[in-house]
């Protein structure tokens, strides 16, 4: 199983030493992948997990303020990098085509991205968010090779289950995987949104997962090991 650890914007300079001291004493089997915030990457020394990325920019090298490159990224020892995640859609107005072309930044250095896709509650309610998750997909993957359309991870994501502790149930899980499995059939799948070491029997209960996208509980390493146990 793929465990991607999404620290999101938490964890100052102490504290990431800390808890990249409390990584260090996880031993698992399952292919844990962390992702600290971008400040945080050049400080990541443990070489027992590989490093991913939460975010990339669009353009290549040069002058955009305040943006982090992919070449950057790749010089720093990333192998992952998140693309498309929910709050950047919400908060930083990111578009299909932005991560469209941030999975090209992505794949030109040999980076794997992690595209994020998921409904609202409402769109869930008002029955469009087949066509949403459709539409997020196909439009990310626009101009790819198949060979570069297979190497892409996908992780399904509905935004109501983000950090609210709610989750979707596994018939609509399955739902969505069958969904994404039609446009990418050998894609990797992962599940994000308010999993941890409570809610894992349930959801693994859905045996197309091959992994998960853990946010709150990747700050947490006692309640991650509990979770890691139960795979
Ligand atoms: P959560 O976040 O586990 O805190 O719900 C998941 C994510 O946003 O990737």
């Amino acid at each position: 199983m793929i465990v991607m650890l999404n620290n999101k914007c938490n964890l100052n300079k102490e504290e990431f030493l800390n808890y990249l001291e409390d990584l260090k004493t996880i031993r698992t089997e399952e292919d844990l992948i962390v992702c600290p915030s971008t400040i945080n990457l050049s400080m990541y020394d443990n070489n027992v997990f590989p490093l991913g990325a939460q975010n990339v920019s669009k353009y290549i090298t040069g002058p955009h303020t305040g943006e982090i490159s992919s070449k950057q990224l790749k010089s720093y020892g990333v192998k992952y990098c998140i693309v498309g995640h929910s709050e950047r859609r919400q908060e930083q107005n990111e578009s299909n085509k932005d991560t469209n072309e941030k999975i090209k930044m992505l794949l030109n250095e040999g980076i794997i991205p992690v595209l994020c896709v998921g409904e609202t509650k409402e769109e869930r309610d008002n029955n469009t968010y087949k066509e949403v998750i459709t539409k997020e997909i196909n439009d990310a993957i626009k101009d790819l090779n198949e060979e570069e359309q297979e190497s892409i991870i996908v992780a399904y994501e509905p935004i109501y289950s983000i950090g609210t502790g709610i989750i979707p149930k596994n018939n609509e899980i399955e739902e969505i995987f069958k969904l994404i499995k039609e446009i990418l059939p050998t894609n990797k799948i992962l599940y994000g949104g308010s999993a941890n070491e409570n809610n894992i029997d349930e959801l693994k209960q859905t045996k197309e997962i091959d992994g998960y996208l853990l946010g709150g509980l990747s700050l947490n390493i006692t309640k991650l090991k509990d979770f890691l146990s139960k795979l």
